[in-house]
């Protein structure tokens, strides 16, 4: 899977040789010099004591003011806010709260490995609505309406989208939600990359549109927003009860907390200045330029434009072949993993998949241009 191709690339850079890390999802900038301040500061105060399971007070509230101002999200209150270990354990947390075993969640296909392994975890099912190319990687919500059985308990929703770079509209959004009003079904939205967005577009949480207020269950990250990949801050907002119940049970039960030092950060990077999500977002899309434009240069390639993420996702063409003769998603990183070159095959984010590859650009400008240079030479 995707971590053999992690590990092939640090045993090749181990021995000596130089690899391009276009496989991996991790924000190349430091985190703002005042979340760092922040967190000193709160290890030299001695915060390093258990907090409440569900998150310090100060956070939960600056997290509500963020998600009713920003989001435009009418969360009740800070007591309908979960910090999470990560959005990863905000997605665990959520599937366990609303799902019982065999309930249907109907997911995007292709759609960000980890969202299926949840569902399952929680004993459901995840049922899977093919993106088409034609519609730009967004859910056709006919099709979403055509999988619904009477199982299905919730939609889930990736906007910026991870593999594709997708950014679903508020039309489309808006679709979704009366379906999900007709249906009398839930919505679980992964806003992880509400930030990291371009073109001028406008992230449209779907929490924030009329009928979803009591349906919707969001989750957001400090990983991508603020840079802080590693010290692991998410968040849940929802105004269902019962959601923030069981969530409460489960935060106690998972991690009694989120480690108190890194929240004391998450605290400053929301209530500080934020020119900083501007500036990385610019360099971010000045990125996906070069990226996309040497991407849609190359035969063996045809890149999709991704309107937000740090992703491209592109289709192999019919032509390409490895020196064996074949074409798959998995030949092609093979072939790239021999010149020290990282991506993740298409088919690990769905079945539907398997001719297409995906490559991040989160990695630094510069080690940026060097890959491309290499993923020229290889598929020209
Ligand atoms: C779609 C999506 N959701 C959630 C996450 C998890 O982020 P976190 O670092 O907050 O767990 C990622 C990370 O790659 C992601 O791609």
């Amino acid at each position: 899977g995707i971590v053999a191709i992690r590990d092939s690339l640090l045993k090749m850079r181990s021995e000596g040789k130089k690899v391009y890390r276009l496989e991996s999802g991790d924000p190349s900038f430091d985190i703002p010099p005042h979340v760092r301040d922040a967190i000193i500061d709160a290890l030299m105060k001695g915060y390093t004591h258990y907090t409440e399971s569900t998150g310090i007070m100060p956070l939960r509230q600056a997290i509500h003011r963020k998600v009713v101002e920003e989001n435009k999200i009418p969360i009740k209150d800070h007591d309908h806010v979960l910090v999470t270990n990560g959005a990863m354990h905000g997605l665990y947390v959520t599937f366990r709260a609303l799902l019982v075993p065999g309930d249907e969640v109907i997911i995007p296909d292709p759609v960000w490995t980890e969202i299926a392994d949840n569902v399952r975890l929680a004993g459901g099912a995840p049922v899977r609505c093919v993106l088409k190319p034609e519609n730009d990687f967004v859910y056709d919500p006919a099709d979403v309406e055509s999988l619904i059985t009477s199982r299905t308990k919730a939609i889930f929703i990736l906007t910026p989208h991870n593999p594709t770079g997708a950014v679903f509209s508020k039309k489309i959004l808006e679709e979704i939600v009366d379906i999900a009003v007709k249906r009398n079904l839930y919505i679980v939205s992964d806003e992880a990359y509400e930030h990291i967005i371009y073109d001028g577009l406008k992230h449209v949480s779907v929490g924030s549109l009329p009928g979803a207020e009591d349906r919707s269950i969001t989750i957001f990250s400090a990983s991508k927003s603020f840079a802080m990949s590693g010290l692991r801050i998410g968040y849940i907002v929802t105004n269902i009860d019962k959601i923030i119940e069981r969530g409460k049970k489960l935060l106690r039960c998972t991690i009694n907390g989120v480690n108190s030092i890194a929240q004391y950060g998450a605290l400053a990077a929301l209530n500080g200045p934020k020119d900083y999500i501007e500036e990385m977002r610019r360099e971010y899309q000045h990125r996906r330029d070069m990226i996309y434009e040497t991407t849609n240069k190359l035969r063996s390639l045809k890149p999709f434009k991704p309107r937000g993420t740090f992703y491209i996702w592109c289709r192999i063409s019919e032509d390409w072949r490895d020196s064996e003769g074949r074409r798959s998603d998995w030949a092609m990183t093979n072939y790239l993993l021999r010149f020290g070159l990282g991506s993740t095959p298409g088919s690990e984010f769905g079945p539907a998949s398997s001719e297409y590859i995906r490559f991040s650009f989160s990695c630094d400008t510069n080690h940026l241009a060097e890959s491309l240079k290499v993923l020229r030479e290889v598929l020209e």
